[in-house]
């Protein structure tokens, strides 16, 4: 299998695992990125059945809705009993890196609501150690150079992620070179930056289920 057939796999696999799982008042959250683009392909082939999602980027709200499924504003939705989204690392703690396509903020905060935070990727993701992959940071665009230095002095590469804005308005810094061995207090320490609206490390709160694809089959870890 190749890596979309990868992604596909597990996406098929998350679709199915949330369609055992509705009733009524579920309202699943929806990630961005080629990974979730699958997995909105999925939750069409059962889109009567879903009550309403909630969309961690605009790009998503507008695949979700091109297929006729209800996206409504995570303020209305009661709760979200299950959120579904893609990574581009991930460790075997199931903290990962995420927001490579810069919808990190978005993706936080659903991920802060959900009950159940499942994680689907191929198993290149997986790495021993999270940050051969540049973490995206989310900032005020006025604090850029600020913090810049500040990332410098934790030891990384800020580099300006030219030309995108987020759908909040803000810029993406990525930091390069930054061997990350405590996602926990990295992720604490950016978000003590000001001006840093949210970083790309989901340790605080990491995946709770993690679906890897790879040459030998789909694999489930939590
Ligand atoms: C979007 O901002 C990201 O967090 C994506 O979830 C992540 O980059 C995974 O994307 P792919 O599924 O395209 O690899």
């Amino acid at each position: 299998m190749d890596q979309n057939e990868l992604k596909k796999a597990v996406a098929k696999a998350a679709a199915d695992y949330v369609k055992s799982r509705l009733d009524e008042r579920t309202v699943v959250g929806v990630g961005t990125g080629s990974t979730a683009n699958f997995f909105i392909e999925y939750l069409g082939e059962f889109k009567h059945d879903i009550q309403a999602t909630v969309a961690s980027s605009e790009e998503t709200a507008r695949r979700l809705k091109a297929l006729g499924i209800a996206v409504i504003d995570l303020n209305s939705a009661p709760e979200i009993s299950v959120y579904v989204d893609g990574a581009d690392e991930t460790n075997e703690h199931l903290h990962l890196i995420k927001g490579g396509g810069g919808a990190l903020t978005r993706e936080k905060i659903i991920a802060a609501v959900a009950k159940e935070f499942v994680c689907i990727a191929d198993d290149s993701k997986l790495v021993d150690v999270l940050g051969h992959f540049p973490l995206p940071v989310e900032v005020i665009p006025m604090a850029r150079s600020h913090v810049g230095r500040e990332i410098v002095k934790l030891g990384g590469d800020p580099v300006y992620r030219e030309g995108f804005v987020t759908d909040n308005g803000n810029i993406i810094i990525d930091i390069h070179n930054m061997s990350i061995v405590d996602p926990r207090k990295l992720e604490q320490q950016l978000n003590q930056i000001t001006g840093v609206v949210t970083n790309g490390l989901f340790a605080m709160r990491p995946a709770d289920k993690l679906i890897l694809g790879g040459k030998d089959g789909l694999k489930t870890m939590s």
